[in-house]
């Protein structure tokens, strides 16, 4: 095994667990030697010591420097300074280690040409549900598999967010900004909360199992914000959880990939997932359905998969990019963004009148939509009812049609809120 010089950008979290790592009497320690670090400000109190490496202020500097061998950029953000100085890394011939899924799933070709062209690797482990390594169980232990479906759950903010509001039964915003106050969401939680940072690790996972280059425009995006108490609530009592569900589903030549709430049957590992935890499902041929399950995020877990890249680098293991089960099978086409065929969730609110549920029924019966199940929340201070129906499996084409024409009855109060189930 060779040892590695690498210059390290980003002290924050997941740098600083590096920094731990690599300082202590690990296997780490023995193959890396840290030649210089680079952050934003040099002063800022650290819970690691970083006297003992030369300090750079600027980080493409660092990316630069001759006396490196790899680079560790643990900044974050799809542009910037991290998007540029892997770049001078790739173009001095450096491999480069990230934790960023942003700067993948958005410029991942472009960086994989890069690195292609002049012979080095990008690696990338810690940027897709932390500690779980399952960029490498992609594409080293079911490579010669052919991959059907992945699904999860990848966004440790989201699902917090979901698993109080289940157990205190308060509204989204309220723990929003619970979560903020106790640093588990961002100032800005928007990537978070509207499924695009779920949607970036999709994007890298989706390049390894089918299509071969993340494509992040690809993915439908939504987000946690419209979930109210009473769905929470109501998939309970239905035997489900709510999760923000990241998946790629390959059928009949196209590809489906979404980041969408959805209610998961309670015996589903995923459904059983709470807090930061991330839980991935990966249906496979000829192997089976795998579960992995573990810490989304975090110093220690985000730092370990940034450790077992370097340790991989320093066996000599040399991999294109993206590459993985899927690379001279399949050219998937994108499936139709509602053509999704599933069993429904369906939250009306409308205005407390008699015979509101008549008319859903008979527009959801013309649309031959059925309906499996309706439930009538009692109502809570306003005049305005939730009526919650589940319909048996149908095209979400023809079911958002119908509600599209209930859209137009006065007593409907608000958009009805549309959630795939998954048995
Ligand atoms: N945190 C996690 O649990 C986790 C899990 C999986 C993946 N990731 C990914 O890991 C990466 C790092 O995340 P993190 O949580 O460690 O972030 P963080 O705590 O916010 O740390 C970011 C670091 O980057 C430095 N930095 C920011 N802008 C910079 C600039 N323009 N030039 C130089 N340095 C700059 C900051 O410097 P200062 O310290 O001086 O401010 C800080 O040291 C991100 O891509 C993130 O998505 C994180």
């Amino acid at each position: 095994m060779k040892s590695l010089r690498i210059g390290l950008l980003g002290l924050g979290t997941v740098g600083a667990g590096l920094v731990q790592m690599a300082s202590g009497d690990g296997p780490l320690s023995t193959i890396i030697e840290i030649v210089g670090v680079s952050a934003r400000n040099r002063n800022a109190a650290r819970p690691v010591d970083i006297s003992k490496y030369e300090w750079f202020d600027d980080p493409c500097a660092l990316a630069a420097n001759p006396n490196i061998d790899v680079l560790v950029e643990l900044i974050g953000g799809a542009n910037g300074k991290a998007k540029e100085a892997a770049l001078i890394a790739l173009q001095n011939k450096k491999h480069v280690v990230t934790a960023n899924k942003a700067m993948l799933a958005e410029h991942g070709v472009e960086l994989a040409q890069i690195a292609a062209q002049n012979g080095v690797e990008i690696r990338y482990e810690a940027a897709v549900a932390g500690g779980i390594p399952i960029v490498k169980a992609l594409r080293e232990g079911l490579a010669a598999n052919k991959i059907n479906s992945i699904m999860g759950v990848m966004n440790g903010t989201s699902n917090y967010i979901l698993t109080e509001m289940q157990k205190s039964g308060r509204e989204f915003a309220s723990v929003l900004a619970d979560a903020q106050r106790l640093g588990l969401a961002e100032a800005d939680p928007t990537l978070d909360i509207s499924g695009g940072d779920a949607g970036h690790k999709l994007a890298i996972l989706s390049a390894l199992a089918f299509s071969g280059a993340p494509d992040y425009a690809a993915i439908s995006l939504e987000g946690i914000e419209e979930i109210e108490p009473v769905d929470l609530e109501t998939a309970q009592f239905l035997g489900y959880a709510i999760k923000l569900i990241a998946s790629a589903q390959a059928h009949d030549g196209k590809l489906r990939q979404s980041v969408r709430p959805t209610l998961v049957k309670l015996n589903n590992p995923i459904a059983q997932v709470d807090g930061a935890t991330n839980a991935v499902l990966v249906n496979a041929d000829p192997v089976g359905t795998l579960t992995f399950i573990g810490s989304g995020a975090g110093a220690g877990p985000t730092a370990s998969a940034v450790a077992a890249d370097l340790m991989d680098l320093a066996h000599g293991d040399a991999r294109p990019v993206f590459s993985g089960p899927c690379i001279g099978r399949e050219v998937f086409e994108t499936a139709d963004k509602n053509s999704l065929a599933a069993k429904f969730y369906v939250r009306f609110r409308v205005a407390d009148k008699p015979g509101v549920i008549a008319k859903i029924s008979d527009t959801l019966a013309r649309h031959q939509v059925s309906i499996e199940s309706f439930l009538q929340k009692p109502p809570p201070s306003t005049q305005n009812v939730a009526i919650v129906l589940t319909t048996q499996i149908c095209n979400e084409d023809v079911l958002i049609d119908a509600l599209h024409e209930l859209s137009g009855l006065d007593e409907f109060v608000d958009k009805p809120l549309i959630m795939p189930l998954h048995d």
